[in-house]
Formats: structure tokens, C-alpha cells, sequence
């Protein structure tokens, strides 16, 4: 019998990402870092498999650093990086987000999508700072409320799984109480939800279900997965990932 970890992480096998994301929103919160160093030094902080990470280094002559703590997507990217010829440009790192051994101000620009919410907003913002360079970049995607007076059950939900999240102008006041500009902002289309995510996990809820009968408690796991599938596919002008690109001050 699995452990529940176990089917939480087999329900994201085989997904291009591991979040909300595309590609044309990496490049949009990319142009929005301006003046751009050359060749920049950046951390990628949460990169699963890597979906971002390639998109940054096509979209860079720079170097990063990926950093998970979850060894089985590492090794995916890495493989990945290897293929591309670009293992010298892309270090994998296994470390946790909250306690990451790395020395100060190294760093042009720190990216992390999906994935702040692990340390909180806020605590990521003040944290990190400290491996940016001066004046150094960081770019973040967060769940945020788009719109007031969400639906009870929608509410619920994100009460119990993220009480953190607030609304686009709260997140925007915390960036600039942390001592950041904010370069611009943007909320991510639906399709970054669906096309490399939501679609491809459906399927294995699909799958899964059918493994896992007659298993209460993996199902569990899985149906929680369908609900919050669910939830989205019926309100999502509610909420959704938004961009946020800032300069440290
Ligand atoms: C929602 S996924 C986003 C992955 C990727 N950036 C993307 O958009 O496809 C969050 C990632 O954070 C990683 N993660 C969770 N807790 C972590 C921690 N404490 N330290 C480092 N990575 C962590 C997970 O393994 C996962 O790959």
C-alpha cells in the first residue's frame, strides 16, 4: 500500500509543469526586467522539472541555478539539461527554500513560479533579498484573489489549503513594505492552468481512480485533487496566478 506522499507525487508523473505557468508569461515577466544584465546569475527557487527554468536559459545568455527539494524532478531537469547541451549553464540544487546554504548578494535576478507559497509572500520576499545583488531582480507568480465576496464553497476551500492568499493590491503593498519597486504586474491567462497542468493532471485523476478502487485513503487524495479542478473550471474570475516582478531597493 502507497503512502500518501506517494500518490500526491504520482498525481503529478509525467506533468510539464507542476503549476500554473506558460511559456509567454516567462517571457512577458522576463521584459519587464529592464535594464537586464548580461549573462545573469539567477535562481530559480521551486523549479520542479523544470519548465521555466529552459525558458530562462533560452531566453538568457545567463547561468541558474534550479533549486527543489524533490530529487525526482531535479533529475528529470537535469537529463533535460543534458540533452539540450546545457548542463554547464543550469546547476541543479536539492535544498528547501526556507534554509538555502547559498552566500549573499549573488544573484542578478531570483524566479520562482508556483512555489513562494511554501515559505509565505512575505517571508520569501525578506529571505531572499539577501542573495540578490544590489539593485537585483526577483519574479514571482502567487495565488491572488481577483475579485471580492468569492463563493462560500470557493472560500472554504482556500481557507483550508491557503489562507495566505489576498488580493492583488495587498500582495503589491507587501512588496513595497519589503523594500522593493514593483516593475509591473500581470495576472497569468486560464490556459496556463490548463494546457501544461490542470489538463494533463485530470488525466491521471482519470487513471488513478481506477488503480487506486476499492483504497480509501488514496482516493482521498485524488478526489481532493478533482475538487480543487473543479472549483477552478467554475470560478476562476475569481482568482488566479499573478506575476509580480520587483527591484530590490
Ligand atoms: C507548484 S510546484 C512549481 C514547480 C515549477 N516552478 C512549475 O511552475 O512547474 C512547487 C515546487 O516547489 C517544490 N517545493 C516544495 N517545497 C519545497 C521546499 N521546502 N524547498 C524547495 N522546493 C520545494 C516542489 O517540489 C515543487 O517542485
Amino acid at each position: 500500500m502507497p503512502v500518501l506522499s506517494e500518490v500526491f507525487y504520482e498525481l503529478f508523473t509525467g506533468l510539464p509543469r507542476q503549476g500554473p505557468g506558460d511559456s509567454g508569461s516567462t517571457v512577458k515577466a522576463l521584459s519587464l526586467i529592464t535594464p537586464r544584465p548580461t549573462a545573469p546569475r539567477i535562481l530559480d527557487i521551486g523549479c520542479g522539472s523544470g519548465a521555466q527554468t529552459f525558458d530562462l536559459a533560452r531566453l538568457t545568455d545567463g547561468t541558474i541555478v534550479a533549486v527543489d527539494n524533490y530529487q525526482p524532478v531535479l533529475e528529470t531537469l537535469r537529463q533535460r539539461a543534458a540533452v539540450l547541451g546545457i548542463s554547464q549553464r543550469i546547476t541543479p540544487m536539492n535544498a528547501d527554500m526556507g534554509d538555502m546554504q547559498l552566500p549573499s548578494h549573488q544573484f542578478d535576478i531570483i524566479w520562482s513560479e508556483g512555489a513562494i507559497f511554501v515559505v509565505g509572500f512575505d517571508r520569501g520576499l525578506r529571505e531572499w533579498k539577501r542573495l540578490l545583488k544590489p539593485g537585483g531582480y526577483m519574479a514571482v507568480t502567487e495565488a491572488a484573489w481577483l475579485k471580492p465576496d468569492q463563493p462560500a464553497d470557493l472560500f472554504e476551500f482556500w481557507n483550508r489549503e491557503y489562507p495566505a492568499i489576498r488580493s492583488v493590491g495587498q500582495n503589491l503593498k507587501a512588496i513595497e513594505e519589503e523594500g522593493y519597486s514593483i516593475e509591473g504586474h500581470f495576472t497569468l491567462p486560464d490556459s496556463s492552468w490548463w494546457d501544461g497542468y490542470y489538463t494533463p493532471l485530470e488525466a491521471n485523476v482519470q487513471t488513478m481512480r481506477l488503480k487506486y478502487a476499492g483504497n480509501e485513503d488514496a482516493l482521498s487524495v485524488v478526489e481532493a485533487t478533482q475538487l480543487e479542478i473543479d472549483l477552478h473550471r467554475k470560478y476562476s474570475a475569481y482568482y488566479g496566478y499573478v506575476f509580480f516582478v520587483m527591484r530590490a531597493l
